[in-house]
């Protein structure tokens, strides 16, 4: 198949991009690398299956410069952090809204068999109860979660109105190697200096998957018969921002402290995901460990020399 991954130049963009080449798919990636780094696809660059076109969702000029013959798409490109999200509000906005707007409308001129959006446990913010299943209420509290429900309520219309087949994952916090920037990779990288570890409010707790399982589950959106609702992307088990800190600092050997900070009042700070709905539509197992990616991670870390 021709597959398009906007934003596939990201952290989960690169994992799915190789998983994809190596099923033998063609894959189209349109990137504007706001946030990714061009060394990071460095390996499957010259890949014959691959176009990576440097292209930014907010013009839909640029949708229109992409090849014919584009049967899939996976929707990935965003403002993809909450307080970065908070501090570019019209980037955010103009990102994560307006260029979903306009990845749909490709989709559906191009007539593409299936679109996949890829949502946040951030559209429901706070939780009023745990796990949260897909019909808590959606009340995302920031303008992050704010713009994802806005791209999946224009999900909901192409597919409404223009029949366009499209396939919505509400993601919990994925982590895994490559990602930058969050509080995994940063705590790693705070442990192996030996530097201090920084929680904010400290009440927080995070339902963690790897990335592999994402990808997993990406892979297999492909082929499943018939569209979907929004479903939860998640592990089902919650972590504690002090567990995740405690365990990093024990795989790593390292003797560094935490120091907790004011809370950031924008972040929500309970997400479990009820999984109930994921394992009725997919084969993918979730891992009985949530934290199962981090001794490689760490290890990758260390030998890296950082
Ligand atoms: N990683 C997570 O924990 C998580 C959780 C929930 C949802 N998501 C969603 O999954 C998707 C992928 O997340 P990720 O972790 O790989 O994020 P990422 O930031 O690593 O990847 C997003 C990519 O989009 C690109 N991009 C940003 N603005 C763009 C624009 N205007 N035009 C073209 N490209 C643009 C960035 O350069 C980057 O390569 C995002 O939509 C994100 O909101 C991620």
């Amino acid at each position: 198949m021709h597959v398009l991954v906007t934003g596939g130049a990201g952290f989960i963009g690169c994992h799915l991009t190789r998983r994809l080449l190596a099923e033998g798919h063609r894959v189209t990636i349109m990137d504007n690398f706001f946030r990714a780094s061009r060394q990071s696809l460095a390996d499957v660059r010259d890949h014959s299956l691959l176009t990576i076109y440097e292209g930014d969702i907010r013009r839909y000029a640029d949708f229109e410069k992409l090849p014919s013959g584009i049967e899939m798409v996976y929707h990935l490109a965003a403002q993809s952090n909450v307080m970065g999200a908070v501090s570019g509000l019209d980037y955010s906005f103009e990102t994560n809204v307006g260029g979903t707007f306009n990845a749909l409308k490709f989709a559906r001129e191009r007539s593409v068999r299936r679109f996949v959006f890829a949502s946040s446990r951030e559209s429901y913010g706070e939780a009023e109860y745990i796990p949260v299943d897909e019909n808590h209420p959606l009340n995302s509290k920031n303008a992050y979660g704010a713009s994802k429900l806005c791209g999946e309520r224009y999900c909901a219309v192409f597919n409404q109105t223009y029949g366009l087949d499209v396939f919505t994952v509400r993601l919990a916090n994925v982590y895994g190697r490559g990602d930058s920037n969050r509080v995994i990779p940063i705590f790693i990288d705070k442990a192996l200096r030996g530097e201090t570890l920084t929680i904010y409010g400290g009440k927080q707790l995070i339902d963690f998957i790897g990335v592999d399982t994402v990808t997993d589950v990406f892979m297999e959106i492909m082929t499943h018969e018939g569209s979907s609702e929004a479903v939860n992307v998640g592990s089902g088990r919650g972590t504690t921002l002090f567990d995740l800190a405690e365990e990093i600092l024990k795989l790593s050997g390292s003797a560094s402290t935490l120091e907790v900070l004011p809370a950031r009042e924008v972040e929500v700070v309970r997400f479990v995901a009820d999984t109930k709905r994921f394992r009725k539509i997919f084969r993918t197992v979730l891992p009985e460990n949530p934290l199962s990616l981090l001794p490689q991670m760490i290890h990758d870390e260390k030998k890296s020399g950082k």
